[in-house]
């Protein structure tokens, strides 16, 4: 086990902890590489800029007090943060445990980029761009740190973490000089990695599946001494499961599992392992996952929380910020239009029509709730094999002002998708570990932010996602 820190501010590669520094104090600030870093002024040792850069002037100090604005997509305020910021009085609380993460799709892009992004976090060559848990007010809750953090999972391909790493490298996803420096750390993940469960050849005795992959995640555990192990489902998507009665009753699922019959998609023989050993899930993908109310009623039963699904990262993304706007200006949306093309191991997944109509279902959720009525909204997603690790969407947004005047809207999103996951995945794990310290079961509502089909909550606009996550940290702590 690791030794517990008493404050952030150590010597470690924790968040910024003080309120009143001028500068954010970061891993980047420490020994960060030359030529690793993208953001020059990161490089030049000037901390991250952005949302978390606060002014350390006498007035500054005062508004960073009454006001804490989230950047620029983040209009909304949380309404306990300074209550937050009065008990955590610049110093977080660090959790003195090494928690597993698990990753379903061990090798893909998302799980390679998320385990080299931690391994470079934690050895200060990288700085937290694009992870959430970075910002105000989400650095000053306890959440376990990037070193003690320990990967794992399964996989049903052979290819190295390193060399996969490599792979991306020439993708442009991470950059040249970082799987080298973090080796170490990708062999001692890649040793964890165990053969998954293949869709291509479903097992026989899905019982026996599920005892092969809890016997994993017990062993991985024992192994490193972890406190907890969170399983994150970021395998390539799968094609939406035909309805069971078992799908809604955690007995006779028991029971159609116990007679060899295959009821559950892979994704859930995954997710009912997990949970039914005690550990938190997080579904990233949209496949079926933990999403069956029989699957909800077993975490429960079982006192563990889970999070999906499907992560939102581009194209919805942006729909969830800019179509409050457009609710709350009473400009009437007439059609919004979505062309997506991406390459990688997603885009050729993607690829078979039956995948593609479960992305395609969260896609389409929430624009209705958003703008309070329904909408012509038709989405498609291409696969380009040139695209490679990128992926480019084209939204058009058809809407009328006052005296019915038409108007439109055009975007162009060019996202990298694992760069755009990888830290939302590392956010999930942490913010998932720490609400089962702190005895949180069942579907985590608060964590809508990081989905495009949340679980338990119809809310799908981005800064109202984010102030109900500020929230539901801050009434964590107060516990
Ligand atoms: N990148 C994003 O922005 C983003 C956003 C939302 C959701 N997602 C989802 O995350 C998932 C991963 O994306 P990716 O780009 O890493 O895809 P990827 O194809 O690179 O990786 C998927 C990995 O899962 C492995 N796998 C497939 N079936 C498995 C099984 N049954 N057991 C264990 N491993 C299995 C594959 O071998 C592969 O290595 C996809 O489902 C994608 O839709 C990604």
């Amino acid at each position: 086990m690791t030794a517990a820190s008493s404050t952030a501010d150590s010597a470690s590669p924790s968040f910024k902890t003080t309120t009143s520094s001028a500068t954010t104090r970061t891993a980047s600030t420490r020994g960060i590489s030359e030529g690793l870093h993208p953001d020059p002024s990161v490089r030049a040792g000037r901390g991250v800029p952005g949302p978390t850069h606060r002014s350390n002037t006498a007035a500054g100090r005062r508004t960073n007090r009454a006001k804490i604005t989230m950047g620029p997509v983040f209009g909304a305020r949380c309404t306990k943060i300074t209550k937050m910021q009065r008990r955590a009085k610049g110093a977080a609380l660090i959790l003195p445990q090494r928690v597993g993460v698990w990753f379903i799709g061990a090798r893909g892009s998302v799980a390679t980029t998320a385990i080299t992004g931690a391994a470079g976090f934690a050895a200060g060559l990288i700085g937290p761009t694009g992870l959430v848990t970075a910002l105000e007010p989400l650095v000053r809750a306890p959440l376990p740190r990037f070193e003690d953090l320990i990967f794992g999972g399964h996989e049903l391909t052979d290819a190295p973490l390193l060399k996969r790493a490599k792979l991306l490298v020439d993708e442009g996803v991470i950059p040249p000089s970082l799987p080298a420096a973090v080796a170490k750390s990708l062999d001692e993940a890649n040793a964890n990695i165990r053969p998954g469960i293949s869709m291509e050849v479903p097992p026989k005795r899905p019982m026996e599946a599920i005892h092969r992959v809890q016997e994993d995640l017990r062993n991985f555990r024992s192994a490193h001494g972890l406190a907890r192990v969170v399983v994150i489902n970021v395998s390539s998507t799968e094609p939406p499961i035909q309805p069971h009665p078992a799908h809604s009753d955690l007995g006779a699922l028991r029971e159609a599992l116990e007679q060899e019959h295959m009821v559950l998609s892979i994704s859930s023989l995954y997710a009912y392992a997990a949970m039914d050993s005690g550990c938190p899930f997080v579904d990233f993908t949209p496949s079926p996952g933990a999403r069956l109310p029989a699957l909800q009623a077993l975490a429960r039963e079982h006192a563990v929380p889970h999070a999906g699904r499907d992560g939102k990262t581009g194209e919805t993304l942006v729909k969830s910020a800019l179509a409050p706007m457009f609710a709350s200006r009473a400009l009437r949306v007439r059609s919004w239009t979505g062309m997506n093309v991406l390459g990688g191991g997603d885009g050729a997944a993607l690829a078979e029509p039956e995948r593609a109509r479960s992305k395609l279902e969260s896609k389409g959720l929430g624009l209705e709730a958003m703008l309070g009525y329904d909408v012509e909204s038709p989405v498609r997603i291409d696969y380009v094999r040139d695209r490679g690790e990128w992926k480019t969407a084209w939204d058009r947004i058809s809407f009328e002002g006052f005296l019915g005047t038409r108007m439109q809207m055009h975007f162009i999103w060019e996202g990298c998708d694992s760069a755009l996951a990888a830290p939302l995945v590392l956010d999930l794990a942490r913010l998932t570990a720490y609400a089962h310290t702190r005895g949180q079961k069942g579907a985590l509502v608060p964590l809508a932010f990081f989905f495009k089909d949340p679980l338990g909550t119809t809310e799908h606009r981005l800064d109202r996602q984010f102030a109900m996550l500020c929230e539901w940290l801050t009434d964590l702590e107060d516990r």
